[in-house]
């Protein structure tokens, strides 16, 4: 495969997300990365940061490009992508707009082939998640640039359209509530003594090597967590009370809503109750 020429439309942490973690695994030259963003101190500031081109123009970025990457906020995507509509002429088009739909971002550029991507913030260390769905006109060679794309940054999956918003509101949005969790395991800790620092690496460490282990081994959850649960132990001690605070059904609802309101975002009407950021 010949390498692209990738531009990243609307840099900012997602956008920056994506391009550090290509630059870092050196999975593009930085001739061939491009940004735009609309404020021109922010262009300074990428231009410098990564010695890439940066322009104030879509167009001017769009041009040139192989591949754009649409990662505006949902509710101006439909502007910037009309606006360039004409520049995206035969431009493979992959949106990680939330909650944008396939055959919204084929009706804004028409002559574009397009593939729906939802990728993470760990996509900056290299420890992404993106889940890409192709559109009508997308072809095989373009769903295996995608995965080219994204697979440098982390793992990469390809799902139907159908279930983008529901991995918008897990590996999406799951950074924060993952977030959530270890700062409150950290706090535990805090409370009975640690420095905030130690509490804090403790946790950290904790949940990524259980996620490993899910991830490397290939086994259940459940198996792994009944395999250091002494019986009268500390740990299902520790357990009950988890299940006293009701936290795998807040924590599964917490999915739940995140992917109601995921849908909803990028469409004209708009669901009670969210904000304007995903
Ligand atoms: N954040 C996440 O964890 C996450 C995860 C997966 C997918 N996403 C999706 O990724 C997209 C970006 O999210 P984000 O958190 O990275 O948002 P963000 O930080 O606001 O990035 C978007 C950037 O685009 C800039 N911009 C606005 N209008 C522009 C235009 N016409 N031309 C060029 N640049 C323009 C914005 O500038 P201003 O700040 O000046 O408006 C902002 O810096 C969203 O569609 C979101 O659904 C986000």
């Amino acid at each position: 495969m010949s390498t692209p020429t990738l531009a990243i439309l609307g840099c900012g942490t997602m956008g920056e997300a994506i391009l550090g973690g290509l630059l870092a695994a050196g999975a593009l030259p930085a001739e061939q990365l491009l940004a735009t963003h609309h404020r021109p101190e922010r262009c300074q500031q990428l231009a410098e940061r990564y010695g890439i081109r940066v322009f104030e123009s879509n167009a001017d970025a769009a041009r040139l490009a192989d591949v754009a990457v649409l990662c505006v906020k949902p509710q101006v995507a439909s502007g910037v992508i009309q606006d360039v509509a004409d520049d995206l002429e035969g431009t493979l088009l992959i949106s990680i707009c939330a909650g944008v739909r396939n055959a919204q971002l084929e009706g804004w550029a028409p002559r574009a082939r397009v593939i729906r991507a939802m990728p993470n913030t760990p996509s900056v260390i290299r420890e992404g998640m993106t889940v890409l769905s192709p559109g009508t006109h997308a072809t095989r060679e373009d769903i295996a640039l995608a995965e080219h794309i994204f697979q440098p940054i982390g793992r990469v999956r390809t799902l139907d359209e159908k279930h983008m918003d529901t991995v918008t509101g897990l590996s999406g949005s799951g950074p924060a509530f993952a977030c959530v969790v270890l700062e409150a395991l950290a706090d535990g800790g805090v409370m009975m003594g640690l420095p905030r620092d130690v509490a804090v690496e403790l946790a950290a460490q904790t949940m990524q090597g259980a996620a490993r282990l899910v991830l490397e081994s290939g086994e259940h959850p459940a198996a792994l967590k009944d395999r250091v649960t002494t019986p009268a132990g500390c740990t299902i001690a520790g357990l009950l009370t988890m299940e006293d605070g009701r936290i795998r059904s807040t924590l599964a609802r917490t999915i739940q809503e995140a992917a109601r309101v995921a849908g909803g975002l990028g469409q004209d009407e708009e669901p009670s109750g969210r904000s304007s950021r995903s």
